[in-house]
């Protein structure tokens, strides 16, 4: 993938050249404290590199992301929400986007496929809901640096499709979808669709359990052999109306959605907790899944949604996201491409 390899040539080109410049002398006790908080933060999260030269690059882009952080979080704070120097505090957006994401958009005109809503007619919609609560959402995952995001939002819809269904939660294989899925936007670590990955599943009769193809944070061989074990089955997959925050609203209050985001905007990474209006647009990368609705203490709407960070990054891995805005795409284009299994 053309975009993955131009970034690869960006980072190698930041480390081979990324020049140490010497500490302004004024600076010196600050910047001392900024070299050790650098140490703690590199024991906390068992980061080592390869070199000194990779560690300065390195130390410069975690102090400019800790002033950042620091500067919005002591911003007297209009903000809803609040950011933190988590585990990807030493990397820069651009090669952040290249390993974390891996939403793609098919080119053909099935992205833009309307399908039937079966819920269109819901009336009774409940003013919040936590699928999580109701034991359809398995544990926290991590995609690690695997553009792998299709494949975590697809499983997360499917295992919650199949415990609303058949009232048992089973953690599913994404490994699966990455090895054996290669069919059109489908490229394992370099991006999918989510779509693609549920017609895959029809199409294989079903999928595996986490335990038995687990994951590895790389592309791989398909195994034949494990695709033949199947432990949930869907029948298909229907789109919520684009654009249209009421429609997905119907659609979570009766299973959990896949849905596709921007996340480029740099305080969606350093996410902590609190309801998120960042500044992002509709440049869809991402993809994540809706398990829930509500409304903050402070009287915010917003979408609960699931992501494949780990349990470190944002509320235990979770972000609520504000819902309902003035935008028709929804906060970060949450509106636009959201989709679910039918079972
Ligand atoms: C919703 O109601 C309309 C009008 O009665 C009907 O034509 C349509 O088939 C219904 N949709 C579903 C998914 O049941
Ligand atoms: C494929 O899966 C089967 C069943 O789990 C296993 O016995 C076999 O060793 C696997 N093959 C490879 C090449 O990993
Ligand atoms: C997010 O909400 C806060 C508080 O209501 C507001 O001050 C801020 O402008 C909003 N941010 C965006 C990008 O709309």
């Amino acid at each position: 993938m053309a975009f993955s390899h131009n970034v690869s040539i960006i980072v190698v080109t930041l480390l081979v050249f990324g020049v140490w410049t010497c500490i302004v002398v004024s600076q010196a006790s600050n910047e001392e404290t900024m070299l050790q908080r650098h140490e703690r933060w590199m024991a906390r999260y068992e980061r080592v590199y390869k070199d000194d030269l990779e560690k300065q690059t390195r130390f410069k882009i975690f102090k400019n992301n800790v002033e950042y952080i620091e500067a919005f979080n002591n911003a007297g704070n209009q903000a809803n929400y609040k950011l933190s120097v988590n585990a990807f505090a030493d990397q820069s957006n651009q090669e952040f986007k290249a390993t974390r994401n891996g939403f793609k958009l098919p080119s053909t005109s099935r992205s833009g496929q309307t399908t039937p809503f079966r819920y269109e007619n819901l009336t009774m919609v409940p003013s919040s809901i936590d699928w999580r609560k109701r034991g359809v959402v398995t544990p926290i995952k991590n995609q690690g640096q695997c553009g792998s995001c299709w494949a975590f939002s697809t499983i997360a819809a499917v295992e919650g499709v199949t415990a609303i269904n058949t009232g048992k939660l089973i953690s599913l294989s994404e490994q699966e979808l990455i090895d054996c899925d290669t069919s059109d936007e489908d490229q394992g670590c370099e991006g999918g669709y989510m779509n693609s990955g549920f017609d895959f599943i029809v199409k294989n009769k079903g999928i595996n359990t986490e335990d038995a193809y687990p994951y590895k944070e790389s592309d791989s061989t398909c195994n034949i052999t494990k695709t033949t074990i199947v432990a949930a089955k869907i029948t298909g997959h229907e789109n919520v109306p684009a654009n249209d925050e009421s429609a997905l609203m119907k659609a979570v209050a009766m299973q959990p959605v896949s849905v596709a985001i921007d996340d480029t905007d740099f305080d969606f990474r350093f996410y902590e907790s609190g309801v998120y209006n960042g500044t992002c647009g509709t440049n869809l990368k991402h993809a994540v899944t809706v398990v829930g609705y509500g409304t903050s203490d402070d009287g915010i709407k917003y979408w609960l949604v699931k992501n494949s960070w780990g349990v470190g990054w944002g509320e235990k891995g979770y972000i609520r996201m504000q819902r309902d805005v003035e935008a028709k795409e929804g906060l970060c284009g949450i509106a636009m491409k959201a989709s679910y299994p039918t079972a």
